[in-house]
């Protein structure tokens, strides 16, 4: 048996997809815990390239049981447009099971999320307007809408109503926008009851019993550590707890079941979005990085802003999600360079900092201090041993390895299943 938690160690886009799909190979369950449509993680299969934003990339996985968690937060047009899509590819859908307790994503919340953003003015989040802040609002204001409660119209229908007497009113007082109507709402919602009714499940039941049962069951995570509503950049996050602990609060599993926790790290660091981004590379070397790296966006097409690998970043994911391992994705985008620099700490208003500011102000103030390594001029893309690897780039993946915390079990050197460097097996 074991129970292993994937989660982003940066800002997002690590790789995630690749690694759970690499590790799915070998598991019964893969459980998204938190998040929603937010997220976009790609899989590259043979060549074959998936697109997954609310369905788990362990979908792609013919063997495990895909399942969406309580955490999650659902939008079920996006839900039956992805399994159409899936469907169509050949991808067998008909294992998905869904948290009778994950919440829904009413289409309104789309609406507050970019009004929301609108209010903000030039201190907007930058979300992807999914509705997937808002919701999870709504959760937690005890005003939102699960999956169970497509099964009780009477009850669906008095919760929308009293949702949206705040909202209408916010649509209507403050931004002179027809108010939403509860019937429209509802029915929208309920014809999606018959079709969804039979994947409904105990997510917590069934995936304690699969542990009891030795199974292995993995725990993949949307967007990343940097992201986290608690431990992130607030006010600069997504509104879930995408961390390590987030995987027990969303799928109902408890601590002590878990035996590992996989971070994923980009060799060098993206974010999409706004918020302080201390190694951001604003000139030709960003945008550099980002053609060779095809940073943009799988959800919403935008750039992503790239820079230097960030150690502090590094260390404090791996503190605060109490990581095992690290996978260390995209190291074949760095060769070319003649030298990498890689942040090992931080200049505070002139001081030195060697942990994760726990201040926001001094995180917006903060200014890399870099550590120069050797770079590499051969191709990559095809090492399998890390022996392979030209010695730079081995000494490069050992530095990290020093400086963040926790040991570095994988290396990817392409976007494939097959073009990763196995150093510990993760399973
Ligand atoms: P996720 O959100 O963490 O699942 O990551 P995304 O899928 O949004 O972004 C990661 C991108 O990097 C995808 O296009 C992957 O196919 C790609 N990728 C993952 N690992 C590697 C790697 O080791 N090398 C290269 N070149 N691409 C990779
Ligand atoms: P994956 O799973 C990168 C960012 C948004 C925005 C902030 C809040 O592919 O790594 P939200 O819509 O969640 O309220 O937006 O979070 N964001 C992501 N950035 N990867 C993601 O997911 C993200 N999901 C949300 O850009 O800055
Ligand atoms: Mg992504």
């Amino acid at each position: 048996m074991s129970a292993i938690i994937v989660v982003g160690a940066q800002w997002g886009d690590e790789g995630k997809g690749k690694v759970t799909d690499l590790i799915g190979q070998d598991v019964d369950y893969v459980v998204k815990f938190n998040g929603g449509n937010n997220a976009g993680h790609t899989v590259v299969v043979d060549g074959k390239k998936y697109a997954l934003h609310l369905l788990p990339a362990g979908i792609i996985n013919p063997k495990a049981t895909p399942v969406i968690g309580n955490g999650v937060v659902i939008d079920l047009d996006v839900l039956f447009q992805e399994i159409d899509q899936m469907d169509a590819e050949g991808i067998d859908t008909s294992r998905l099971r869904i948290s009778s307790n994950a919440h829904i994503i009413p289409s309104y919340n789309k609406i507050m999320d970019n009004l929301s953003e609108r209010s903000l003015g030039d201190r907007l989040i930058g979300t992807t307007g999914r509705g997937i802040g808002p919701t999870y609002a709504d959760k937690m204001n005890r005003i939102g809408i699960r999956i169970q409660d497509l099964f009780d119209e009477s009850i669906l229908r008095q919760k929308v109503k009293s949702a949206l007497e705040q909202k209408n009113f916010t649509m209507e007082k403050e931004f002179g926008l027809e108010p939403v109507d509860v019937d429209q709402v509802a029915d929208s919602l309920l014809q999606y009851a018959d079709r969804i009714k039979p994947m409904v499940f105990d997510c917590s039941l069934e995936v304690n019993k699969a542990l009891d049962e030795g199974k292995n069951v993995l725990f993949e995570a949307g967007q990343a550590t940097m992201l986290d509503i608690d431990h992130g950049t607030y006010p600069f996050v997504t509104s879930s707890s995408p961390t390590a602990g987030g995987a027990c609060t969303g799928s109902g599993v408890g601590p002590t079941r878990i035996d590992r926790v996989v971070g994923i790290a980009k060799a060098y660091v993206t974010r999409v979005g706004e918020g302080p981004f201390p190694t951001e590379l604003l000139d030709q070397t960003g945008e550099d990085l980002r053609q060779a790296g095809g940073e943009f966006g799988v959800t919403t097409g935008r750039p992503r802003r790239c820079g230097w690998y960030d150690a502090v970043v590094a260390r404090y994911a791996s503190r605060v999600n109490g990581l095992t391992d690290i996978v260390l994705t995209k190291l074949d985008v760095l060769t070319g360079y003649k030298q990498i620099p890689v942040c090992v700490a931080y200049d505070v208003d002139g001081k030195r900092v060697d942990e994760m500011p726990a201040d926001q102000t001094s995180f917006h103030h903060a200014k890399p201090i870099y550590e120069e390594l050797p770079g590499w001029d051969e191709d990559i893309t095809g090492c399998r041993r890390f022996e392979e690897l030209p010695v730079n780039a081995q000494a490069y993946v050992r530095r990290l390895e020093e400086l963040s915390g926790c040991r570095i079990s994988v290396v990817g050197v392409g976007a494939g299943r097959e073009a990763s460097i196995e150093r510990t097996t993760l399973l």
